[in-house]
C-alpha cells in the first residue's frame, strides 16, 4: 500500500466478537504538564458495551477522547503510552487522525445537530468521503432506521431542519449521523445526560440492538444506566484505573474499597 493509501485507511484487522477491538496500553494524558489520565491498561472488547465511570473531573472523557484522537484539539495536551485499534497504533506517525475519527465515531453529551436539515445531517460525512449520491437516500434511511428515529421522521419531515426535533429526537440523529459513516466502534461521553427518563430509555434500548453490530464505550455518571446497559465497567479516580471487570462482578462484588463506595453512592 502506498503511502497516500495509508493515510486514506488505517487498515484495521479483522476481530472476533469479545475480543479486543482496542487495547489501551499505560496511557498517560496530561493538560499542560497536569496529569489527567495516569497509566491506564485497558481492552475494549468488541460487540459489547463497556462504561466508564468515575467522580467529576477523574479523566473519563479525556480518556475516551483518546481513543479516536480527540484530544489532538485540544492546546497543550500531552499523551504518553500506546492505543492498538484492530492492530493499529492509532498514534503512529503514518496514521491520519482524520482516518481514525471516520472509523471510531463519537457521540456528545449534548446533542450537536448541525442547523441543516435531517437528511443534510446524515448524507454531509459520507457525502465528503465520497459515498454515491444514487446510494444516498438508503444509507439516511439505514441509518435513521438503526437508530430508531425512522419511524418518527419518515412522513415527510426529511427535508425539516434538525434543530425542530425534540432532545432525544436531536440525540438519535446525532447517533443516526455517527452510523452513517459506518464506524466498528462508538464512543459515547455521556449521551443521556441531557434527556428526560423516555428518552434516556429509548437510548438505552437502542444500545442493546445497537451492540450487535458496533461496539460501545459509554461515559455515564449513572449508576444505574452502567448497570443496566454495560457489559464490563471501568472504574476511574483522579485518572487511574482502579478498577475494570464484567459489570456484574464490578457493581455486586468489587474487589476494591473505592470501587465498592462509589458505585454504592458513598461519594462522587
Ligand atoms: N481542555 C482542557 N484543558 C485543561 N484541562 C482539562 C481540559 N479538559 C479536562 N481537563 C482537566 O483534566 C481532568 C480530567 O477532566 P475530564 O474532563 O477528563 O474529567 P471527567 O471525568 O470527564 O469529568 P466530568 O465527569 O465532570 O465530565 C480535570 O482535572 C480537568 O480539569
Ligand atoms: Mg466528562
Amino acid at each position: 500500500m502506498n503511502q497516500s493509501a495509508a493515510r486514506q485507511n488505517i487498515s484495521p484487522k479483522e476481530s472476533a466478537e469479545g475480543d479486543p477491538i482496542l487495547q489501551a496500553s499505560n496511557v498517560y494524558i496530561s493538560y499542560s504538564g497536569k496529569p489527567a489520565v495516569v497509566g491506564v491498561t485497558l481492552p475494549i472488547y468488541k460487540n459489547r458495551i463497556t462504561s466508564i465511570i468515575g467522580p467529576s473531573g477523574c479523566g473519563k472523557s479525556t480518556l475516551l477522547r483518546s481513543f479516536n484522537r480527540m484530544n489532538d484539539f485540544i492546546h497543550g495536551v500531552s499523551m504518553e503510552g500506546k492505543i492498538l485499534y484492530l492492530g493499529v497504533d492509532l498514534y503512529a506517525a503514518d496514521v491520519d487522525p482524520v482516518a481514525v475519527r471516520r472509523n471510531i465515531g463519537m457521540v456528545f453529551q449534548k446533542p450537536n445537530p448541525f442547523p441543516k436539515s435531517i437528511f443534510q445531517n446524515i448524507a454531509w460525512g459520507p457525502a465528503i468521503n465520497g459515498y454515491k449520491k444514487d446510494d444516498m437516500n438508503r444509507l439516511v434511511e439505514d441509518s435513521l432506521k438503526k437508530a430508531a428515529l425512522w419511524d418518527e421522521i419518515k412522513d415527510g419531515r426529511l427535508t425539516d431542519s434538525a434543530l425542530a426535533l425534540s432532545g432525544g429526537q436531536q440525540q438519535r440523529l446525532c447517533i443516526a449521523r455517527a452510523l452513517a459513516m459506518e464506524p466498528q466502534l462508538i464512543l459515547m461521553d455521556e449521551p443521556c445526560s441531557s434527556l428526560d427518563p423516555v428518552s434516556t430509555s429509548r437510548i438505552e434500548d437502542l444500545l442493546f440492538e445497537l451492540k450487535k453490530r458496533y461496539t460501545i464505550v459509554i461515559v455515564t455518571h449513572n449508576m444505574q444506566q452502567a448497570a443496566r446497559v454495560s457489559d464490563y465497567t471501568a472504574f476511574l479516580e483522579n485518572g487511574k484505573l482502579i478498577e475494570f471487570g464484567e459489570t456484574s462482578q464490578v457493581f455486586t462484588r468489587p474487589v476494591n474499597k473505592r470501587t465498592e463506595e462509589y458505585v454504592t453512592g458513598r461519594f462522587g
